[in-house]
Order: structure tokens, then C-alpha cells, then sequence
């Protein structure tokens, strides 16, 4: 449970991608709304709803809906009859369709336990600072996800040879001078056997702040390529261009200072995620009594796996390996833990540093970006052991 003087508003909501920055949001700190479905969030916007989950947690497997993040970039559509919802497939297809929910929901289902990240998780730790919402470490969660197969529709639609790319439409309600949440995944990944539209999160409907009927799951890569809402599948001969996959959710080629141009020509598109951990307990400014130390937490890799994460206890100096759980899938967190002994009172920083399968480790330092994108250095929390 997070106390109400905890609650924290982001001072303001920005659009990331767009850049734009909204009207501050006016309540006292000690006023925490209740949002239908959620509990113990951290606000970082309200105009459209972006809910962080408090660090402490991720220390379970699966994240319960109620404490799973959620962005928008705008606002939720308000209200989604199930009966009268299609979803189309069109574009560069030889047979468009339309699908209702019964008849997705009468094809094979499949679950994927997925990580779900947002690209601007960290971004608050950039130094100087970017702009848009000030994610700090819980902009993450892991859910299983189930639904039929995006490929399975697909091929329904029998895609053309020249197809490239897959676009996704999501139905949020779009306020004036905002483009439309339209994004595409290319078709490599699209026919990936794990890619669904998802129906379900947690085994149970997925609820209105997750997409509800329907939304894309394409598992390992950037929480911005799951599209909410799914109104409509357009097959294209090439990546969708639109705000949101230019200028938005890019990464310069090159490592860049802050204040130096970059063309969008010499920018990438992000798909998947970095290895990344996070220290669930101690709690960040803990003051404990017992010498006898726990730490756990869970460690991501996007479409790798994890291959270790190791703690240190003395800012850095020695680094030891921590236990991994036993429960393990592709493209979800792994739980790990590591106990040791604090050996005199005082002040201990405590960090975590995963590597993964292909090799990759966190970096010591914030790799600033100019959009604070898949920011994943070390983790740490600083806890004070009583005398
Ligand atoms: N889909 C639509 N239609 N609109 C959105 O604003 N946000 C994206 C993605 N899908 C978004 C969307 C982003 S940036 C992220 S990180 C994930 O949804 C977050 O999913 P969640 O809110 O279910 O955690």
C-alpha cells in the first residue's frame, strides 16, 4: 500500500511523442482519486490516463490487473458496445474482412506471458531532463495474455506477396489537433506465432484501461507497438507514416549530447526491449532493524532471456550473483533474489544489473537520448541499516 502523501501527480502531461505539454492538473497531494479498476498508482497524468505501479510492486510473476501501468496517449474511448464492435482487416489483402468478437472469440486461443514496457520507462532519470511523462521504474508489468493469433487473421485475409508492414488503428477518442494512435509492426512480426489480438489479460476480459475488446499483443518489443482498442488491420507495402512512428518511438543511430540536432533520416524505429531490473524490496529510503538483508525484485530482455542478474551491497564496489526463480517464459521477467548480511549500521546503496542471452548488460550510466527512450541503467535503492 503507497500512503496518500506518496501519491504522486506528474507535475505535467505531456504527449510524448507529440511533444505538446497540457495544463497542469489541479489537486493537493493528499487527494488521491480513485480510479475504477486500480489501486496504489502513482499518477503521472490524468487528462489522459497514465498510472505508474510503484516499484515494490513487481514481486510477483504476474502483475494483477489492478496494479498493472497504464498509458494514453489520449483519451480512452468512453464507451464500447461488444455487440456492435468489428474489427477490419483490409489493405494489401486479396479478401478484407470483418471480424465481430464472438468470432474471435470462437478461434484457437493463445497465451503469451508478456513484459509489457513502456519505451519512456526511466525517462525521469535523464539528465538534463525530457520532456514528456516523467516515468521513473514502473512502467512495467507482465500479464498473460490470450487471444487468437494475428497470423491466423492474416492469412483469413490472404496477404498480398508485397506486403511489408501491419498497421494498427486504435479507437481512442482523439482530442482536436492530436493525430490518431496508428502504428505498424513490420510483417516479419506481425506472422511471429506469438503476435495475438488479445481479448484477454490475467484470465479475464480485458478491461478498458488494457484496450478493451481487443488489442494487439506483440510481445518483447515496446509497449507502443500493442495497440489498444483495435478498430481496424491494414495490410501496407510499407511502414505507416504518422506521428506516431515519426518523429515519435525513434532512437538516433548514433549516441547523442544533449542539445545536438538529429535528422529523423538518421533515427531508427524502436521494436524491442532493452535487459533491464528492477529492485522491488528494500524499499527506496527503507531504515531497517535486522542485519539479516533480503533483496528481490525481476529482471527483463525484451525477445531475449535473462541470463543473470547480480547485486551489489556496497555502491558498486563487488557485484554477487543473485537466485533466479524457477518460473520462467520467453518475453516475460524473471523473479530474482539475493540475502546476505549488513555488517555494521549506516547507509547502503544497494544495486541490481541483469545481462541477458545475447550478451547485453545494464550500463552503469543514464544513456540520455532526447526522448529518454529505453533508459535501463543499473538499478538502485538506498536503505539505512539502524544501530
Ligand atoms: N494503444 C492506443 N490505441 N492508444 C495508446 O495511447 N499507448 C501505447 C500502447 N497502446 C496506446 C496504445 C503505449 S505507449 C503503451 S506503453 C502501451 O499501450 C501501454 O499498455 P497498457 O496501458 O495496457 O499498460
Amino acid at each position: 500500500m503507497i500512503s496518500r502523501r506518496e501519491f504522486v501527480l506528474g507535475a505535467s502531461a505531456a504527449i510524448g511523442a507529440v511533444g505538446t505539454v497540457r495544463p497542469l492538473l489541479s489537486w493537493g497531494a493528499d487527494e488521491s482519486p480513485a480510479i475504477p479498476g486500480k489501486h496504489g498508482m502513482i499518477a503521472r497524468s490524468l487528462r489522459f490516463l497514465d498510472l505508474e505501479m510503484p516499484a515494490e510492486y513487481a514481486n510477483s510473476f504476474i502483475t494483477p490487473v489492478e496494479h498493472f501501468y497504464v498509458r494514453n496517449h489520449m483519451h480512452e474511448p468512453n464507451t464500447v458496445d461488444p455487440r456492435e464492435w468489428r474489427l477490419s482487416i483490409g489493405g494489401d489483402v486479396e479478401k478484407p474482412l470483418t471480424v465481430t468478437l464472438a468470432e474471435l472469440t470462437r478461434m484457437e486461443q493463445h497465451t503469451v506471458i508478456d513484459t509489457l514496457e513502456c519505451a519512456g520507462n526511466g525517462r525521469a532519470f535523464a539528465v538534463p531532463r525530457v520532456p514528456g511523462i516523467q516515468w521513473e521504474k514502473g512502467a512495467v508489468g507482465t500479464a498473460r495474455f490470450s487471444g487468437p493469433r494475428l497470423r491466423e487473421l492474416l492469412e483469413r485475409a490472404r496477404v498480398r506477396p508485397t506486403s511489408r508492414h501491419v498497421m494498427f488503428r486504435g479507437m481512442d477518442e482523439v482530442p482536436r489537433k492530436v493525430p490518431p494512435f496508428i502504428r505498424s509492426i513490420p510483417i516479419e512480426k506481425a506472422r511471429d506465432e506469438d503476435t495475438l489480438v488479445a481479448l484477454h489479460m490475467n484470465g479475464a476480459a480485458l478491461t478498458t484501461h488494457h484496450g478493451f475488446p481487443a488489442r494487439a499483443l506483440v510481445p518483447g518489443w515496446i509497449g507502443a507497438a500493442s495497440c489498444k482498442w483495435l478498430t481496424e488491420i491494414k495490410v501496407l507495402d510499407k511502414e505507416f507514416e504518422g506521428n506516431f512512428m515519426s518523429p515519435g518511438y525513434r532512437m538516433p543511430n548514433q549516441p547523442t549530447k544533449p542539445g545536438e540536432a538529429v535528422k529523423v533520416e538518421d533515427t531508427h524505429p524502436l521494436t524491442a526491449l532493452n535487459v533491464k531490473s528492477l529492485i522491488a524490496s528494500p524499499r527506496d529510503g527503507a531504515s531497517v532493524k535486522s542485519r539479516a538483508m533480503h533483496a528481490q525484485g525481476v529482471a527483463w530482455a525484451g525477445e531475449a532471456d535473462i541470463a543473470k542478474v547480480e547485486v551489489s551491497t556496497d555502491s558498486g564496489a563487488t557485484w554477487h550473483p543473485a537466485q533466479l526463480s524457477k518460473e520462467q517464459s520467453h518475453y516475460a521477467w524473471r523473479l530474482w533474489s539475493y540475502s546476505w548480511n549488513a555488517t555494521k549500521p549506516g547507509t547502503y546503496l544497494i544495486m541490481s544489473r541483469a545481462t541477458d542471452t545475447q550478451g547485453r548488460s545494464q550500463p552503469d550510466s543514464v544513456q540520455w537520448n532526447p526522448s529518454g527512450y529505453l533508459i535501463n541503467v543499473v538499478d538502485r535503492v538506498q536503505i539505512h541499516v539502524q544501530a
